[in-house]
């Protein structure tokens, strides 16, 4: 079989190592496209692949087409989004993620943004600690049960709201306080750490309602997607806000505006980069190629996310 590695945005070379020796301990055929710049490479690149393995690359139906002999898509990441599941799931073409495997990288980096925006971007000037502060997790999977761990270890007391989680005891055991709603999640949280996922219930749900309801100082980081910001409705809060700060990994469509306005109380990275460290392309590149292999193999699709 021929499994193809196609990353516009790169794993480390130790991870594509070991994706490759995985691949061909296995006696499969590795094959590697990465920093493609236009999406006719990524056309070319699939015409005999059998196996795919993308992170935040998008798998349309027109990808779908031109990959005749795919039968799985493995994205080394949590979201799927990026992976048109209708296209895919019409050709009998299973398509997984790897949950967990980036998490703690993501988490870290939420983290980071909060102290980041707490100390004003590390400018001059006096900031605040994020000690004793409220943090709301919305929505606890993989990503926001470690942020919650970590907000806990920094003195924070921790909230949660999950639409999917209805049992109490899954947040009280870890000393988390259980929330019924997201309106009242953000209304009692300094700190909401954003980790939906794009779908088409969320994109574009957290607005200015939400955001205009958070206690003074409200801090919004979203290290989940941009797509489920109301981008409009987050620069009229913070316009009629001037407490309310908003941290973002990606930049929002409307970054440069959003800087000019409102300076060092919103900040977005340049490329995603939750998932950028080694550990992460490691964990997250590997499991990939053993998730395949073992398809292969097996037809194991432990962690199938389409149906047909
Ligand atoms: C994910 O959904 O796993 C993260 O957003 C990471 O995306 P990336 O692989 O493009 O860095």
């Amino acid at each position: 079989m021929k499994i193809l590695v196609a990353t516009e945005k790169p794993f480390s070379t130790e991870a594509v190592k070991g994706i490759e020796k995985i691949v061909s301990d296995a006696g499969h055929n590795f094959a590697l496209l990465e920093k493609y710049t236009d999406s006719s490479q990524l056309l070319e690149a699939v015409g005999d692949a059998d196996a795919l393995i993308i992170r935040s690359d998008k798998v349309t139906g027109e990808v779908v087409e031109a990959a005749p002999n795919l039968r799985i898509v493995v994205r080394a990441g949590a979201g799927y989004d990026n992976v048109d599941l209708k296209a895919c799931s019409a050709r009998k073409i299973v398509v997984m993620n790897t949950p967990g495997q980036n998490s703690n990288a993501v988490a870290e980096l939420a983290i980071g943004m909060m102290i980041y925006m707490a100390r004003n971007e590390f400018s001059p000037g006096t900031g605040s600690e994020i000690h004793g502060k409220t943090l709301g997790i919305h929505a606890y999977g993989n990503v926001g049960k470690l942020v919650a761990r970590y907000g806990k270890a920094l003195g924070m007391e921790v909230l949660a709201y999950d639409p999917f989680i209805t049992d109490k005891a899954v947040f009280e055991a870890d000393g988390v306080m259980p929330i019924g709603s997201v309106e009242e999640l953000y209304s009692q949280s300094r700190y909401v750490s954003l980790h939906i996922p794009a779908t088409d219930q969320t994109r574009g749900s957290i607005g200015y309602d939400l955001l205009t309801s958070m206690p003074k100082g409200g801090t919004l980081i979203n290290t989940a997607r941009k797509e489920v910001i109301d981008e409009a409705g987050l620069a009229w809060a913070l316009e009629e806000r001037p407490d309310l700060k908003y941290a973002t990994d990606i930049a929002a469509g409307n970054q440069a505006e959003l800087a000019q306005k409102f300076g060092k109380r919103v900040f977005g990275t340049a490329k995603k980069m939750g998932a950028e460290t080694a550990e992460a392309n490691m964990n997250a590149g590997l499991a990939a190629a053993r998730q395949i292999v073992d398809f292969f193999e097996s037809g194991n699709t432990r962690f199938q996310v389409n149906n047909f």
